[in-house]
């Protein structure tokens, strides 16, 4: 399975913030925003991720992470010449795909929570049966999201929940339920891309490419209950409070999260050297520190 990390777009959202830096670079508490949505690829156990950003922010991202090694990942690169849409990125990224599945996260999506792991393990199980998957996550103020209507009597224990419709920032939600910016999809992803038209507002929606899915059967959604968090920081209120979150998180247990470094080690893709060698790259950071601790078995988990 292969993954794209899509970071792009033109954050006047953020302004001034994002006059002269990627959104996707700005502090989340202690790491480049983008380390989150980077970490929860790799928790999927894709190492091969295709990142594509604007023409000025692109080479920012690969001096971060050039092309994947330290991590054990392959890591490439593509310009969106302008947001023109989400689902771009599957035209963008037409080569790279090639015949396999693929998944997709926004660059500015947190995502915190027990279990993750095992709900991106059926997604990609769906996607190599050819069905797609979304996640869905209770917000007080759908009309800001994808909003997805769900089968009637269908609660949060469910392992799978089937979608009736999706639609974009709706002014009338059927439901509370936000589709986050997470995305796994079956090979054809591209072509199927192909089909989508430009929406009102001139963007090519990744919920008209999840109504594609949809019409064929084909879609399947799992909901992150309330031991998860998700946060889209593409705002001063929630870039804050993605912040405080982590910061919360790490000063409670006293460690590191999404620490992609981490993640690569755990998962036998870098060796100790590299690991150590990564440590370094941080200095005196608390940061490095944690990469410390990981190298010599301090943090058992
Ligand atoms: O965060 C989840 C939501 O993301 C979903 O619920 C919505 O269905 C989906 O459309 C999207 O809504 P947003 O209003 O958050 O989309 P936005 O235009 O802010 O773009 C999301 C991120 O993707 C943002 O960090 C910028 C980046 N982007 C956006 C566009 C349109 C690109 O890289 N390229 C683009 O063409």
């Amino acid at each position: 399975m292969k993954g794209i990390l899509l970071a792009g777009g033109a954050g006047t959202r953020l302004y001034p913030l994002t006059l002269v830096t990627s959104k996707q670079l700005l502090p989340v508490y202690n790491k480049p925003m983008i380390y989150y949505p980077l970490s929860k690829l790799m928790l999927a156990r894709i190492r091969d991720v295709l990142i594509i950003s604007t023409p000025v922010d692109t080479p920012r991202i690969r001096e971060l992470f050039g092309d994947g090694e330290a991590l054990g990942m392959h890591i490439s690169y593509a310009v969106q010449e302008k947001p023109e849409g989400l689902a771009q990125a599957f035209t963008i990224g037409r080569d790279f795909i090639g015949d396999d599945s693929c998944a997709m996260i926004l660059g500015d999506n947190i995502f915190y929570g027990n279990g993750l792991y095992h709900k991106l393990a059926l997604a990609s199980e769906n996607a190599a049966s050819g069905s797609a998957t979304v996640f869905g996550y209770y917000v007080e103020d759908p009309h800001r999201f994808g909003v997805m209507e769900l089968e009637k009597g269908i609660g949060g224990n469910e392992k799978q929940v089937r979608v009736l419709s999706v639609e974009e920032k709706p002014a009338n939600p059927k439901s509370n339920y936000a589709v986050v910016g997470l995305y796994f999809y079956p090979p054809g992803v591209s072509a199927m891309a192909d089909q989508v038209h430009p929406s009102a507002r001139g963007e090519l929606e990744i919920t008209s490419l999840n109504e594609l899915y949809l019409r064929e059967n084909r879609l399947n959604a799992q909901l992150l209950g309330r031991g998860f968090t998700w946060i889209d920081a593409g705002t001063f209120d929630s870039l804050r409070l993605a912040s405080d979150f982590v910061y919360m998180i790490e000063q409670n247990q006293g460690m590191s999260i999404s620490a992609p470094e981490e993640i690569a080690y755990r998962f036998g893709w870098i060796t100790k050297d590299m690991l150590a060698r990564s440590a370094e790259r941080y200095g005196k950071s608390p940061y490095g520190e944690h990469l410390l601790a990981v190298l010599e078995d301090r943090i058992v988990l």
